[in-house]
């Protein structure tokens, strides 16, 4: 089983939960591959039998432009019964905005026939231990979906 990790993070903190993330996957037997945004083409997410999305939120909701370059080759694709997850870091103090892109890209996968293989994760700021726990459940419930 392959797993496609795409993250989006400007200060560190999104790639810090892609790592985390990553080294989980790697632990429970999953073959894991992971790629900044801004290297990344969605289409890879084709060769992927779970496709991830990690991303940060800035500018009240309003993609940046590597997220939104991405976002859109992501909505031309069909990944019907592929599994799929979103997780991001983000901050509470940007209100009904926070992580916003995280919800936009599951609400993309969903309209391209991707199937969710966990809730969405969403932290503050910078990955502290509870968070880690947060993702370490994540990531055992997205390798129990590709096993059912
Ligand atoms: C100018 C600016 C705008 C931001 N806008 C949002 C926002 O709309 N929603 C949100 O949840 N967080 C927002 N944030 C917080 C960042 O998403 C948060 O610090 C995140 O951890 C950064 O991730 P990164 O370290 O991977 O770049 C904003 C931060 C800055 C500096």
């Amino acid at each position: 089983m392959k797993a496609q990790i795409v993250f989006a993070s400007m200060t560190g903190n999104n790639e810090d939960m892609a790592e985390i993330l990553e080294e989980d996957l790697q632990d429970l037997g999953i073959d894991v591959e992971s790629i900044d945004i801004s290297f990344a083409d969605a289409s890879s997410f084709e060769e992927a039998d779970l496709c991830i999305v990690v991303t940060y939120t800035y500018g009240e909701g309003v993609m940046t432009d590597e997220l939104k370059d991405f976002y859109d080759q992501l909505l031309e694709l069909d990944l019907t019964g592929k599994k799929f997850a979103v997780m991001g870091s983000g901050d509470k103090t940007y209100k009904d905005h926070y992580c916003e892109n995280v919800y936009d890209f599951e609400k993309a996968f969903t309209k391209i026939g991707a199937i969710e293989a966990a809730k969405p994760v969403t932290i503050e700021n910078a990955v502290e231990d509870d968070d880690i726990a947060l993702i370490d459940q994540a990531a055992k419930e997205m390798a129990g979906s590709l096993n059912g």
